[in-house]
């Protein structure tokens, strides 16, 4: 069963790559639809609501503490939610999309890029952090991904992204890692730097 609720804007500039949209906990389909008009205007959306709830709060796997995953069943969501973007690009006749994940969401696309990278044609990660402690050798084959970080999250220990960054490197991808002046929460310089990104891999 991979349905999930979601949002689809069509695209409405020709030749912007489509986005799949993945908030953070507590989010829905509709958060980060500014967002991704903000960073790619004319580009198609797709947007997901996380299926698991933790105290009533939407998420996209399950997790024993804050930063603690249950890693079976964040492996299961992240084959689940890649079947949802196959049966959806079916439906709407979209290429593979860049994922656009804050926290949570991002944590699920990194996630879907390690155990199945064909999904995603590449990535922003957004406070993202390690999802699996033992996860499968990928082939990412040059997928670009930003990943940006902030300097003081309290939730995402520096060691701890750098450690995704070099996972992801070390598995192909072309990574981009910023470390900003922020906490876990998005800034300003965090729309600039992926509307930025996107414009010159695009
Ligand atoms: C997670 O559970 O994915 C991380 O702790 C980030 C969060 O959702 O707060």
């Amino acid at each position: 069963e991979s349905t999930f609720i979601h949002r689809f804007e069509p695209a409405s500039g020709a030749g912007s790559p489509p986005l799949l949209l993945l908030h953070g906990t507590g989010g829905d389909e509709n958060d980060l639809l500014g967002l991704g008009q903000m960073i790619s205007p004319g580009s198609a959306l797709l947007s997901p609501r996380g299926r698991v709830l933790e105290h009533g709060m939407p998420r996209f796997f399950r997790r024993l503490a804050e930063g603690v995953f249950d890693e079976e069943d964040v492996r299961r969501r992240a084959l689940e939610l890649g079947e949802f973007i196959t049966d959806a690009r079916k439906q709407y006749g979209i290429a593979a999309p860049i994922a656009v994940g804050f926290s949570n969401g991002a944590n699920i696309a990194a996630a879907l890029l390690l155990l199945k990278p064909d999904a995603l044609a590449g990535a922003i990660l957004l406070r993202a952090m390690v999802p699996l402690s033992d996860p499968p050798k990928a082939e990412l084959g040059g997928k670009p991904i930003l990943l940006l970080s902030g300097q003081a999250d309290p939730i995402v220990p520096a060691s701890n992204s750098a450690h995704l960054a070099a996972l992801l490197t070390q598995a192909g991808a072309r990574v981009s890692h910023k470390v900003l002046p922020a906490g876990h929460q998005l800034s300003q310089a965090d729309v600039t730097l992926a509307r930025n990104w996107i414009g010159n891999v695009a």
